[in-house]
């Protein structure tokens, strides 16, 4: 999991702890044998790590631009926190699909919505509130939304990123005129 997921080596130890934590705990409770076959959703190829990457990745970006413009802060641990995690409870609310290499959403998913599953584990294992807000309500049909700057820069690299892949799999991007 360490491999998979990119740059922990460079996060603070209790960062890379909690976040190592989190997802062993989703992966185990899961009906997935390997985190690499998880996609980032029913349908993609693309994987569940790499999305998460790709938000990393993005999100930093995002973060240092919104140091140029006249934004509330943020800190850039909680914002770490939030970009690796804000996805692990679809290890549970997807499974693998009756056909070889197929996956589908699982009976949970219809019974709890997407981040409310990642927020109680998180609060269990002691994440700190900010953490715990912005990915329990960060789906976009989540009732309402944190207004922090870092759930902000989360919802648009989160978009940015899976409308990339989106893209590149011949499906259609989340951002449509109609
Ligand atoms: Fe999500
Ligand atoms: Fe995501």
């Amino acid at each position: 999991m360490r491999s998979l997921l990119k740059g922990l080596d460079a996060l603070p130890g209790s960062s890379a702890d909690l976040i190592l934590a989190a997802w062993s705990i989703f992966l185990s409770n899961s009906l997935f044998d390997d985190l690499a076959d998880v996609p980032v959703s029913p349908g993609l190829s693309h994987s569940l790590v790499d999305h998460t990457n790709d938000v990393v990745h993005l999100g930093r970006l995002i973060g240092a631009g919104y140091r140029d413009l006249d934004m509330p802060a943020f800190e850039p641990e909680v914002l770490d926190l939030i970009l690796y995690l804000h996805d692990i409870d679809k290890l549970l609310l997807f499974q693998p699909g009756p056909a070889l290499g197929t996956t589908e959403r699982s009976p949970l998913s219809r019974k709890i919505p997407h981040g409310v599953l990642a927020g109680l584990l998180l609060n269990e294992l002691g994440a700190c509130e900010s953490v715990i807000n912005v990915v329990a309500t960060h789906s976009t049909d989540a009732p309402f939304h944190n207004e922090s700057t870092e759930a902000l820069i989360l919802h648009y690299a989160d978009m940015a990123a899976i409308d990339a892949i989106k893209l590149r799999e011949g499906q259609r991007p989340f951002f449509q005129i109609n």
